[in-house]
C-alpha cells in the first residue's frame, strides 16, 4: 500500500463528500478512530467536531489521555458524559449479542443527538475491514456495522456516515497512523473494542462490575507491556468460586487473563508467558482487585475462540 497516496486520496474524498458542511468524529482513543480523526482534521480543520463519548466502559484514565494526545497535535477534543445512558441500556442484559445490540443502539442514538445538536451533517467513523468481515460472517455484531447488515443510519439515527479506512486491516491502519504523525502511544496501541469493557464482562454490565474489570485490565496491561502483545485483556466471569481470605470462606470473583498475538485480528495465537509473570498477575489481581479470589490464563487461540469474550 502506498500510504501517502492513501492519505491524499482519503483527505480529498472527505473534503469532497462534506463540501462546505461540518462533520463529527466519535473518538475513542483507539488507533482506528484516532486515524480517522486526523484524516478528517486534515481535510476539514475546525469544521470537524472531535467528540469523545464517555460511555463508562473505557479503560482507566482514557478520556484525559486522549484529550492530551490530541491537544499535542493541535486538535481539540470535547468529552460528552453519557455514562448513565449506557448503563441504563445495559441494565438486566446478560446475553452476549443482546449486550452488543444495546450498546450499538445507545451509541448511535447518542451520536445522532450529538450530530443534530452540533449542526454537523456527516459522521466520520473508523470501521476497518476485519469489523465488516466478522460481522458479515455472523460471528458477532461489531458495534460500528450498520449498512453492511441492512441498517440505514440516516433513517434510523439521522446519520450520514463516512468510513475512510474501511478497506484496511489493523497493521495498515498503524502505517497510516504513523505517517499522519500520531504518537506511538496511539499508533501502536492495542486494539480496544467499541463496546469497551462490556466485551470483557460475562453476565450483566453494571458500574461495579466494570470497576472490577477495569482495575484488572490496568494490571494486565502494565505487567504485559514488555511482551507487546497484539492484545491483552482481563475478563470477569459471571460465576463465583469458593475461596479463602484471612482464614474465612469467601465466594470470590473469577478473572481470566488473555494475551494474544495477531496481525489482523482474524486469527490469533496465545502468548506463551513465563511462569513468573503469570504468578505475578495472579498475585497482583487477587491483592489489588477487591473480591477476586481466582485468576485463570486462557490458552485458547482464535479459532476456535474469539479474542473478546462476548
Ligand atoms: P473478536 O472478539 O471478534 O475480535 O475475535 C476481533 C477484534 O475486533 C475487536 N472487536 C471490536 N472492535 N467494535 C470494534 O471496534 C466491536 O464491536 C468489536 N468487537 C471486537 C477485538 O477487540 C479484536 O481486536
Amino acid at each position: 500500500m502506498d500510504v501517502l497516496a492513501f492519505i491524499d486520496e482519503q483527505v480529498k474524498a472527505i473534503r469532497q463528500a462534506v463540501g462546505s458542511d461540518t462533520a463529527l468524529v466519535a473518538l475513542s482513543g483507539g488507533v482506528d478512530s484516532s486515524t480517522v480523526a486526523v484524516l478528517g482534521h486534515r481535510a476539514l480543520g475546525d469544521r470537524l467536531d472531535c467528540l469523545y463519548i464517555d460511555d463508562g466502559l473505557m479503560r482507566k484514565n482514557e478520556g484525559p489521555m486522549v484529550q492530551g494526545a490530541f491537544a499535542n497535535l493541535g486538535i481539540k477534543v470535547r468529552i460528552l458524559d453519557a455514562t448513565e445512558r449506557f448503563f441504563a441500556a445495559l441494565k438486566g442484559q446478560v446475553d452476549a449479542e443482546a449486550k452488543r445490540k444495546a450498546f450499538r443502539d445507545t451509541f448511535y442514538k447518542t451520536l445522532g443527538d450529538a450530530v443534530s445538536s452540533s449542526g454537523a451533517v456527516w459522521m466520520l467513523q473508523g470501521t476497518i475491514a476485519a469489523d465488516v468481515i466478522e460481522t458479515q460472517k455472523g460471528i458477532k455484531t461489531q458495534h460500528n456495522i450498520l449498512e453492511q447488515i441492512g441498517i440505514d443510519p440516516l433513517s434510523k439515527y439521522g446519520l450520514r456516515i463516512l468510513e475512510p479506512i474501511r478497506t484496511l486491516f489493523k497493521y495498515q491502519v498503524r502505517e497510516v497512523a504513523r505517517a499522519l504523525g500520531l504518537p506511538p502511544e496511539i499508533s501502536e496501541r492495542q486494539p480496544f473494542p467499541g463496546p469497551g469493557l462490556a466485551t470483557r464482562i460475562l453476565g450483566e454490565v453494571t458500574p461495579e462490575r466494570v470497576a472490577t474489570v477495569r482495575e484488572a485490565q490496568a494490571i494486565v496491561e502494565e505487567e504485559l507491556a514488555p511482551f507487546s502483545p497484539f492484545q491483552c485483556l482481563a475478563v470477569l466471569f459471571d460465576d463465583r468460586a469458593t475461596g479463602i481470605r484471612e482464614g474465612q470462606r469467601e465466594l470470590g470473583q473469577i478473572i481470566a487473563v488473555r494475551a494474544v498475538n495477531s496481525q489482523d485480528a482474524m486469527t490469533a495465537s496465545v502468548v506463551q508467558l513465563p511462569w513468573d509473570v503469570l504468578v505475578r498477575l495472579q498475585q497482583r489481581i487477587c491483592a489489588e482487585v477487591p473480591g477476586v479470589t481466582k485468576v485463570l490464563y486462557d490458552l485458547t487461540p482464535k479459532p476456535p475462540s474469539t479474542i473478546e469474550y462476548i
